[in-house]
């Protein structure tokens, strides 16, 4: 590791994806600090989600880097960036209908051991796992829902559980991808106070759209539009940016 990439958790350098001749992210540098809780904002369709999808190696850029602590990830495999600690979640929920919240963990943390590829799976192989999906659902405020179906649990459950199934791969970096949508003002308080203590020792980058939630956690915040990076800087600074005021105004007349 050289000097110039100590303390940089990640960091993206002209990042750009094009979709068939559409430049969904244009050129985008982006530095998160080791340990920072980073926020990414902005319009509808302003590159988050796809930002993200190119962090986590489910998309390839059409040009640019990307490194985790120092290291070129560019182009490696989802699996392969996860293994250097890098996990997401994501905007819209997918989880398995028919599996409760405590099996869902349970195969999270397998997925982690070498029985990860293992097709067959027997119960009390699974059953080694279950101390820590426990610790993991109550974390998330699911320990009352272990055994419930996934497809009963009501919206902001669902959330929780998500991120729930993101803590069992216990990454050193974690994306969050909205992880308050749709939530009413109780779960979204719960999930801030849940994110605040995931942060704890680790590095958050996170996207959403509820300038309170940015406001309460982010001790950096990159405003994405059209693509590009239009401002960067602590929420204070960012909200306060003629440039930003403009882009969410525009956004709203557009409505
Ligand atoms: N697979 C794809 N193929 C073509 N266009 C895409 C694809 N994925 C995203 N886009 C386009 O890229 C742009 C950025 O989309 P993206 O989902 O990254 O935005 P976002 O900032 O996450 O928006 P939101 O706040 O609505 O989640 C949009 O115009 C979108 O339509
Ligand atoms: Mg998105």
């Amino acid at each position: 590791m050289t000097s110039t990439t100590q303390g940089i958790a990640l960091r993206a350098t002209g990042l750009t994806k094009d979709f068939r001749g559409f430049r969904a992210v244009n050129d985008v540098d982006l530095t998160v600090a080791e340990g920072g809780v980073h926020a990414l904002v902005g319009p509808n369709g302003a590159g988050k989600t796809t930002l993200f999808n190119l962090l986590s190696g489910f998309l390839k850029p059409t040009s640019g880097t990307i490194t985790v602590r120092g290291e070129d990830v560019t182009g490696l495999q989802p699996e392969q960036i996860a293994h250097k600690g890098v996990a997401r979640s994501f905007q819209i929920t997918s989880l398995f209908e028919n599996l409760d919240p405590r099996e869902h963990v349970e195969l999270a943390l397998q997925s982690r051991t070498t029985m990860g590829r293992t097709f067959w799976r027997s119960d009390r192989l699974m059953r080694q796992f279950r101390p820590r999906a426990d610790e993991l659902l109550e974390e998330v405020g699911l320990s009352h829902l272990a055994t419930k179906p996934a497809g009963e649990l009501a919206y902001g459950q669902k959330r929780a559980l998500e991120m729930a199934l993101v803590l069992a791969l216990d990454p050193a970096i974690m994306l969050l991808d909205e992880p308050t949508a749709g939530m009413g003002i109780e779960d979204v308080t719960r999930t801030i106070e849940l994110v605040k203590r995931i942060a704890a020792g680790r590095t958050v980058v996170f996207v959403d759209h509820n300038m309170h939630v940015v406001g309460s956690l982010a001790d950096k915040v990159t405003v994405l539009q059209q693509g590009r990076v239009l401002a960067e800087g602590t929420y204070e600074e960012v909200r306060k940016d003629p440039r930003v005021i403009t882009a969410y105004l525009g956004e709203a007349s557009n409505a």
